[in-house]
């Protein structure tokens, strides 16, 4: 099959680890018989630098037209002097918003092998953890008006029941596939927002019958996740408190180096990234680890082109190397490590 998709290298690490995600599609390309054809997008800082705004119309306009966006990493201190509203994470929040992809999957899976970059103790863990955390992303306070003065600034949070409602079928969806179970998380106790999320999530639910679902303020969930993990599966979340909570569950796996996210919409045209950022003190020096990046590529493989033996090749890939004990510095816990590059060699040459 032949497919377009838009890369946007981005800023700090991401042109480097952009470099391996497209290797990895490369030889999938090779192996299964496909096509891609990449259409590189300027957006974020270096795109502020080149054309004065971190998500030049030309460059939505080829988002648009191509099957998926895959995304490395925006940002970095040398914009830090900019309002929040001309800042390079302003060309991501841009591309979610115009693209409508308002349901971010964020999986985290903890590897055997990798038990010992994991925070926590081994019976907390114990031996398989893997949590799919889905934040509605389009919504929030995020997208609401911001304004204000030089003493008083505001941000307004706001859902309506439609934005609620396509996000809970998103995880009640996902969850059928899974064990069945979505935990809700919130803040009804206090945000208004919260309530009406709670109530369109317990409706919608009536329709998934065989959906077990339970709800949680977002403070507790935080401290649930630390205490004990296991007892969630699927975590359906807005906008904030997703990306709070994504960060904090990222951490038990061990290393944020290790994980992908999907941004999906109403269509089948999704952005892939991984969940870390651009990394601007470890760019350029093969230090940062591809394999985030190279699972968001399974990922869209999966979720935008429906090529799932792909993306299992890719999953199975990254498992095998790891298995095989090669380490990028974040997950070698001090001992010896290997390159950017060569790791990205190493899962390419495992892909079969
Ligand atoms: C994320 C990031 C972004 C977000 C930033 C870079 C705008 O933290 O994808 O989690 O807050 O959504
Ligand atoms: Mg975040």
């Amino acid at each position: 099959m032949e497919f377009k998709i838009a890369v946007i290298k981005g800023d700090g690490i991401g042109p480097e680890i952009a470099e391996q995600g497209i290797a990895a599609l490369n030889r999938i390309a090779e192996v299964y018989g496909h096509r891609f054809h990449y259409e590189y997008v300027p957006a974020g800082g270096a795109a502020i630098d080149e054309y004065g705004d971190p998500l030049p119309d030309f460059a939505l306009e080829k988002c648009k037209q191509s099957d998926a966006v895959l995304l490395a990493a925006v940002g970095g201190e040398k914009w830090d002097d900019l309002p929040v509203t001309q800042r390079p994470e302003r060309g991501l929040l841009r591309l979610r918003g115009e693209l409508e992809l308002f349901a971010n999957l964020r999986p985290a899976i903890i590897y055997n092998e990798l038990k010992d970059a994991c925070p926590l103790k081994d019976e907390i863990v114990g031996d398989h953890l893997d949590i799919m955390v889905i934040r509605e992303l389009t919504g929030d306070v995020y997208f609401g008006e911001k304004g204000g003065d030089d003493t008083r600034m505001y941000d307004v949070m706001n859902y309506s029941d439609y934005e609620v409602e396509r996000i809970a079928r998103v995880a009640f969806d996902l969850a059928r596939g899974r064990s069945g179970r979505v935990m809700s998380v919130d803040k009804a106790n206090v945000l208004a927002t919260s309530k009406l999320w709670r109530n369109v999530v317990t409706k919608t639910a009536q329709e998934y019958p065989d959906i077990e679902l339970s709800h949680m303020y977002v403070d507790n969930a935080a401290m649930q996740l630390v205490r004990n993990p296991r007892q969630f599966d699927v975590i359906l979340t807005g906008n904030i408190f997703g990306d709070i909570l994504s960060d904090e569950a990222s951490m038990i796996t061990g290393s944020i180096g290790m994980l992908p996210s999907a941004s999906l919409g109403a269509s089948k045209l999704g952005m892939y990234e991984p969940i870390h950022g651009s990394a601007p003190d470890i760019a350029g020096k093969g230090l940062a680890n591809p394999i985030a990046m190279i699972l968001s590529c399974a990922m869209m493989l999966r979720y935008s082109f429906d090529l799932e033996r792909e993306a299992d090749a890719i999953e199975n890939a990254v498992k095998a190397v790891i298995a095989s004990g090669a380490r990028t510095a974040d997950i070698a816990g001090g001992g010896s490590f290997i390159s950017t590059d060569e790791m990205g060699k190493k899962i390419i040459d495992a892909i079969k």
